[in-house]
């Protein structure tokens, strides 16, 4: 007697669902998917347990036949897929013709539709293997129930986690597509408690959402506060096409857990794509710190291919490497355009008002305590992206050594007088040591239109100027949002007096050595430099090692040289841009 057989269906899709359903937000996803692809303007979700014990999902989309509906329930049928070609340019969610056999041999499932097409409705059940389906009356639509999830299959039912723990998760999921499709209405319940419920949102013609739509959406999902101070940003090229909210500096969060990235509508947690936001915001975030950023990336579908795995969270991308610098350049000119204060009270000055750079004491605090919370909370697939990450953002020892001694050297003006009024005075352990941060392009030509020890705070980016208010956007809609950084105008530096050759302030250098009869280093406050001592031999400097990532050190003789390594890389971008404006 022959040992190999083929399974039957039902036990056949038992293994598939263990692909595709693997808790309860799997199968929210699956069913809203359906729901989004037909058509769909408002979806609500309402679960029980945090939908363990119950999800309903209903839609006022096109609904199915009673015949489709019977058959959709069947392995591998599918009204989104004819050829292989289609395979290879899937402009839909689903596409596999696998969710609802998957879904309903793992539970008690009730399925009821209704299309305008048709006269009648029905309702199909599916139980222990057994698919029956009644005529049924409603409303247009399509709304799918499931019980007990994973009643048969006690082996994954004892995997679930708690009614939070599952709730928490499906909730994630609703809240990012809500985010991905401000077009479509989303409610959704717990234990018969609103969560959260949004209406669909006008959405200009074309490819983009527009910057009122995504504001508003993040606004009910995310907080008003949150959504006024986001950058809006576009970006387009040969690959992609993308639209982002992204936060300014200084607005970053303890976890990855606000990275939502989006392709062609749908959710994915791609480390391509993160990493592409990670390294847009370089040096502008704390290492262990995360931006807040909504990015959409719609791109051609032949592009990329979705049907990496039943559950279709991974992609593959034809231009992997270019979509990844799109986006990096996107967030790295959004960030650089300065109109951080995009708000709708203020638009220019709002977020300039609360985000001031971290002074250096709280920078190294921040970054000194090994912050465990946050490492716990980084998703795990940060775990390869970090030290990637990491690597790219690494100083470069030859770069520090040959570009400082020349470019730096090069930019000193002999007229232009040392500035040392920024010295910034650490106390620490008892240790009293003066160090020197390096100001940042627009901090250096900020103060250098000010008198020596005025005590003004600069605004960070002052080479552009506050938003006029005659180009604010005026818009007869009745959502009101802040205008896009589009709206503000660069002017040139010497328009605004700003000097083409900055001020540098020097370093100062601490004694390396402690006194003998202390035994460590000594308490001391040095006096400030003569001129002659802050010419910095740098070509003899020799790096000694960095401190997580926000500070240098830099050995002489007896003496170290302490860098503020943020302020330095950029003040190594500012003058690689005075050498070459083309850059
Ligand atoms: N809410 C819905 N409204 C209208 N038609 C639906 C709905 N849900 C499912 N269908 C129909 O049932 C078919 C089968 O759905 P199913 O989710 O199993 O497969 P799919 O969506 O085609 O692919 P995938 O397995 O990738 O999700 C769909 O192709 C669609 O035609
Ligand atoms: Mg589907």
């Amino acid at each position: 007697m022959a040992r190999v057989h083929l399974l039957d269906d039902e036990l056949i899709n038992k293994i598939a669902a263990g692909e595709v359903v693997e808790r309860p937000a799997s199968v929210v996803k699956e069913l809203v998917e359906n729901a989004i692809d037909a058509g769909s303007q408002q979806i609500r979700v309402s679960l029980k347990d945090g939908g363990r014990q119950l999800i309903e999902i209903s839609d006022d989309g096109l609904g199915m036949s009673p015949e489709d509906a019977v058959l959709a329930l069947k392995r591998h049928t599918t009204s989104k897929l004819r050829s292989a070609d289609d395979l290879f340019e899937v402009s839909t969610m689903g596409f596999r013709g696998e969710a609802l056999a998957s879904i309903s041999s793992v539970s008690r499932f009730t399925l009821q539709t209704m299309s305008r097409d048709f006269k009648e409705g029905v309702r199909v059940t599916h139980e222990d293997g057994k698919t029956l389906s009644f005529p049924w009356q409603g409303s247009f639509g399509t709304s799918v129930t499931i019980k007990d999830l994973f009643y048969n299959v006690p082996a994954r039912k004892s995997f679930m986690k708690t009614s939070a723990a599952e709730f928490a998760v499906c909730h994630e999921y609703l809240q990012a597509l809500a985010l991905a499709l401000p077009q479509l209405g989303f409610r959704l319940l717990h234990n018969d408690k609103e969560i959260f419920s949004v209406s669909p949102l006008p959405v200009p013609d074309g490819w983009a959402r527009g910057e009122q739509a995504l504001r508003l959406r993040t606004q009910a999902l995310l907080g008003e506060e949150l959504a006024a101070k986001l950058i809006y940003i576009q970006h387009q090229d040969r690959h992609v096409r993308l639209e982002a909210l992204i936060s300014p500096p200084g607005l970053d969060k303890g976890t990855a857990k606000h990275i939502f990235t989006f392709v062609n509508n749908r959710w994915v947690k791609d480390k391509l794509l993160r990493y592409g936001v990670l390294r847009g915001y370089h040096s502008h975030i704390l290492r262990g710190k995360f931006p807040v950023v909504l990015m959409h990336v719609d791109m051609d579908a032949a592009l990329v291919d979705v049907n990496v795995h039943p559950a279709k969270t991974e992609l593959r991308f034809q231009y992997g490497t270019e979509v990844q610098a799109s986006i990096a350049m996107a967030i790295r000119d959004g960030l650089r355009q300065g109109a951080w204060g995009s708000s709708k009270s203020n638009p220019t000055t709002a977020f300039s008002e609360s985000y001031s750079p971290a002074p250096i004491e709280s920078q190294a605090r921040q970054s000194a305590s090994a912050n465990p919370a946050a490492a716990a909370n980084i998703p795990d697939d940060f775990d390869l992206i970090l030290p990637k990450y990491a690597e790219a953002e690494k100083i470069n020892k030859d770069e520090i050594a040959s570009f400082a001694a020349t470019a730096l050297r090069e930019a000193r003006s002999p007229n232009v007088a040392l500035d040392l009024s920024s010295a910034k005075h650490v106390e620490s352990s008892g240790i009293k040591r003066t160090t020197m941060s390096f100001d940042t392009p627009a901090q250096v030509s900020d103060r250098a239109s000010y008198s020596a020890g005025e005590k003004k705070s600069a605004p960070i980016y002052p080479h552009y100027p506050k938003a006029d208010p005659s180009v604010e956007k005026k818009s007869d809609n009745k959502f009101q949002v802040a205008p896009s950084p589009a709206a503000h105008k660069a002017v040139p530096l010497e328009k605004i007096g700003a000097p083409m050759m900055p001020r540098i302030p020097a370093p100062t250098a601490i004694p390396l050595m402690p006194k003998p009869d202390l035994g460590i280093f000594e308490a001391k406050e040095i006096s400030r430099p003569s001129k002659a001592e802050t010419d910095i031999p740098w070509d003899e400097l020799k790096f000694v090692g960095a401190f997580q990532r926000c500070f240098l050190f830099f050995e002489h003789g007896d003496q170290l040289l302490v860098v503020d390594q943020h302020a330095f890389h950029e003040r190594i971008l500012y003058e690689r841009l005075l050498q070459n404006p083309s850059l």
